[in-house]
């Protein structure tokens, strides 16, 4: 094993407040001198080199079904508190394995199509022109409150054929349960409110399926109610798990891909000039954003059986941090890793997953960054980040994202 002095508890500061700004440094450092570690503070292997990673997430000895992480250490009384969330997360597609997996995915495959979500880009431009026209005349504006939370909120609020008014309520839920889910550990403040969460969420469900069964509309929670495979259906629970999965799933990550990837853009504004000279980089600057600074740093597995990673002896039950933030930073891959190029080749990052998890909403997610870039870009030019403005992110290593983003539009082009 890779020897890290026994003094030094977290060797790459992934923990530290102050690394919130720039991990990088510590995932180059991790790349150099230990690829494949175990992290006492989170019991944890972390995996960094992006073959590794690679090849982990197309490992089935590497299991997704890990939802008992989320209540080790836990009293029994708590545990039993914890039920309904520990059901709810157990029925995540996220956290299966085959051939459970296989199954639930196929049913939700069913519902939300490649075709579905190409259809929604007219809607989507329409929404994030509209969000912009809030902003006219406006000198200042918060990106993150403003455009980059709202929007795939709506998105997949209206997907699943939720009424608008509820996007605030939904907002709470999410953010609840990635302080839950995004943190290696979470706090019992952070488990309370997870399961609150749920609880209502649950609630709010049950009734909008129960009127799709006997009044099937368009939306993708009617295709969900009615998704069948050689008759099999999605059961109750699975259909409320999976909304929950695919509300939290489609949307923090979705402002943070926007808010993280405007950012990278402003802090380098020959790159900005670079797509508004030529707009057809856009699909390809979209996926160096998500290379550059994403908004899921790492995901993790549990070991079935005793295997070897990078060299590393790894047992049965062992917990396995696929590190991508740090994969996507691996020279050995890319070249120059530390560079913006929104123009770059060889494009093939780990932020999405990869294997059978790889991301479901890829394809979503990536147009509604697509159509916010194409906006901002074409009517506001001059944008720029507010002079002086700090930039503060979430105290949050999984889940990467600015608190806030404030820009001066500067002039509208007509
Ligand atoms: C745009 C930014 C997004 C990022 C960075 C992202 C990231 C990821 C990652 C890393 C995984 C795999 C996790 C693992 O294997 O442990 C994943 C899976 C998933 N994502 Fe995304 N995602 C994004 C957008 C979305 C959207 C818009 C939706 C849905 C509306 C969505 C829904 C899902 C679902 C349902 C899964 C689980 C798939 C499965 O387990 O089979 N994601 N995502």
């Amino acid at each position: 094993m890779t020897a890290i002095p026994m003094e030094v508890a977290d060797p790459f500061e992934l923990m530290h407040p102050e690394r919130r700004k720039d991990p990088y440094s510590g995932y180059a450092r991790m790349l150099r001198e230990a690829p494949v570690h175990f992290f006492e503070p989170w019991g944890a292997w972390l995996v960094a080199r992006y073959a590794d990673v690679n090849a982990s997430f197309r490992d089935m000895r590497l299991l997704s079904a890990r939802t008992g992480q989320f209540s080790a250490g836990m009293s029994e009384e708590v545990r039993k508190m914890m039920e309904p969330l520990a059901r709810n997360l157990s029925s995540w597609a996220l956290f299966l394995d085959a051939p459970s997996h296989t199954r639930l995915r196929g049913l939700i495959n069913k519902a939300f199509t490649p075709r579905m979500v190409e259809a929604l880009r007219p809607r989507i431009r329409a929404l994030v022109e509209e969000l912009l026209d809030a902003a006219r005349g406006k000198e200042r504006v918060e990106v993150i409150s403003e455009l980059a939370n709202p929007l795939p909120v709506i998105v997949i609020g209206e997907m699943l054929g939720l009424p608008r008014e509820d996007r605030h309520r939904l907002k709470r839920w999410s953010d609840q349960l990635a302080g839950l889910i995004g943190t290696g550990r979470p706090t019992p403040e952070q488990v309370k409110e997870g399961l609150n969460a749920i609880l209502e969420f649950e609630a709010y469900f049950r009734m909008l399926i129960a009127r799709r069964r006997t009044q099937p509309g368009t939306d993708l929670l009617s295709g969900l109610v009615h998704s069948e495979e050689q008759g099999s259906l999605l059961s109750e629970q699975e259909l409320l798990s999976t909304c929950t999965m695919l509300l939290f799933g489609g949307h923090e990550t979705t402002t943070n891909l926007i808010g993280n990837g405007l950012l990278a853009l402003l802090r380098h504004p020959e790159q900005w000039e670079l797509l508004r000279a030529s707009p057809e980089l856009l699909p390809n600057a979209v996926e160096e954003f998500l290379r550059y600074d994403p908004p899921v740093q790492f995901t993790n597995r549990e070991a079935k059986v005793d295997m070897e990673i990078g060299g590393h002896a790894i047992r049965k039950g062992d917990r396995v941090m696929l590190m991508m933030a740090a994969a996507n930073r691996d020279p050995a891959q890319f070249k120059d890793p530390e560079k913006l190029d929104v123009r770059r080749e060889e494009l093939r990052h780990m932020t999405l997953g990869m294997g059978p998890h790889y991301c479901l909403g890829a394809a979503l997610g990536r147009m509604e960054a697509q159509e916010t870039f194409a906006a901002l870009l074409r009517r506001f030019p001059h944008l720029k980040l507010e002079p002086g403005a700090t930039v503060d992110w979430m105290d949050n290593a999984g889940f990467r994202g600015l608190l806030a983003l404030p820009v001066v539009l500067g002039a509208e082009a007509r």
